[in-house]
């Protein structure tokens, strides 16, 4: 992580439509704004009138005059134009100037996000989770679905709202305009975590974003030591990898599925979390994680290690966060 994103991650608010730093976004802020202050004045112009009409006892002069002015004619020609304004300025939603070159795509699941990159320069396809890193100042349209029930993928800061759907793909188009990481939350209730569903969208200069795509396409890193070899064996002995891909490591180990019910762990300790959010990303979080899942995150499906002893534990956890 550069200096530039971190600066830019401690510069702003981590989620908020009242901050947007990507086109869309503008967009939308801009809506919430003008029917905003639009509401606030014409609350404030009718809570004053309320309150002149109870001081004064008689009927006031003109009374058809005001209820035809104010409540036929003023609604109709204020909610016209802001109809005809919005129905304008939503044309620039729709997505234009996407970076299809770069495929991205991403799964939401109870309750973790799957992203799927393919590098175009080596054609490799890798995952990675809970984080969907971006090249600033281009458009990238993010294909969309959902594995079990209906998620809808909210990074304020950058664009609106899109549901994810079982068996269909949707799609949304983002655009982040200056370096930095932007938070994002699961915004359909789908189940006893959907608190805990969040992402982060990390925009890299474009230079930077090319490094981290070479970076991830590569398997994991080949760790030699005692920590190392003893973790990769408890990983291997607990059955990890019944779940869970290490690019380099769980190919053809016995039970090992592909099917990614749990994230692909091949860069784990190169994300800022786990858990989609739940706890900052280190050796003592990833120790407490794989020792006893429900207790930070209630009814996520991944089962606490059996019978692991502490030495084993805490190489494993060494060695995940050293797989960067
Ligand atoms: Cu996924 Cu709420």
């Amino acid at each position: 992580m550069t200096l530039e994103v971190k600066a830019a991650q401690e510069a702003g608010p981590l989620q908020s439509v009242l901050h947007p730093a990507g086109q869309d976004a503008a967009v939308i802020g801009q809506f919430a704004w003008v029917l905003f202050i639009a509401a606030a004045v014409i609350f404030v112009a009718v809570m004053a009138l309320l309150v002149l009409s109870l001081r004064q006892h008689a009927r006031p002069p003109r009374a058809g005059l005001w209820i035809a002015g104010a409540g036929i004619a003023f609604p109709v020609v204020v909610l016209t134009a802001l109809l005809g304004w919005s129905t304008w300025r939503s044309v620039e939603l729709r997505p234009q100037g996407s970076n299809h070159a770069l495929a991205i795509s991403a799964t939401a699941r109870m309750w973790w996000w799957e992203v799927r990159y393919r590098d175009p320069a080596s054609g490799t396809e890798f995952a990675t989770a809970n984080e969907i890193h971006v090249p600033v100042g281009q458009a990238v349209y993010l294909g969309l679905n959902a594995a079990d029930v209906i998620h809808s993928l909210w990074v304020p800061a950058l664009a609106g709202k899109r549901d994810m759907i079982p068996g269909r793909v949707t799609g949304l188009t983002l655009r982040a305009d200056k370096p930095g990481i932007y938070r994002g939350q699961c915004a359909e209730y789908c189940g006893i975590q959907h608190a805990r569903m969040a992402l982060h969208v990390v925009a890299h200069a474009p230079a930077e974003f090319e490094a981290w795509l070479a970076s991830q396409a590569r398997p994991a890193a080949q760790l030699t030591g005692t920590l190392a070899e003893r973790g990769r064996a408890a990983f291997l002995d607990q059955r990890c990898q019944t779940c869970h891909t290490i690019r380099g490591v769980t190919e053809g180990t016995p039970d090992h599925a592909s099917a990614g019910l749990g994230p692909d762990l091949t860069h784990v300790g190169g994300r800022m979390q786990i858990g989609a959010g739940t706890l900052r990303n280190h050796r003592g979080t990833l120790a407490e994680w794989i020792a006893d899942p429900q207790a930070s995150k209630r009814g996520v499906f991944m089962p606490a290690a059996a019978g692991i002893d502490d030495a084993s534990l805490q190489s494993l956890a060494a060695w995940l966060e050293a797989l960067k």
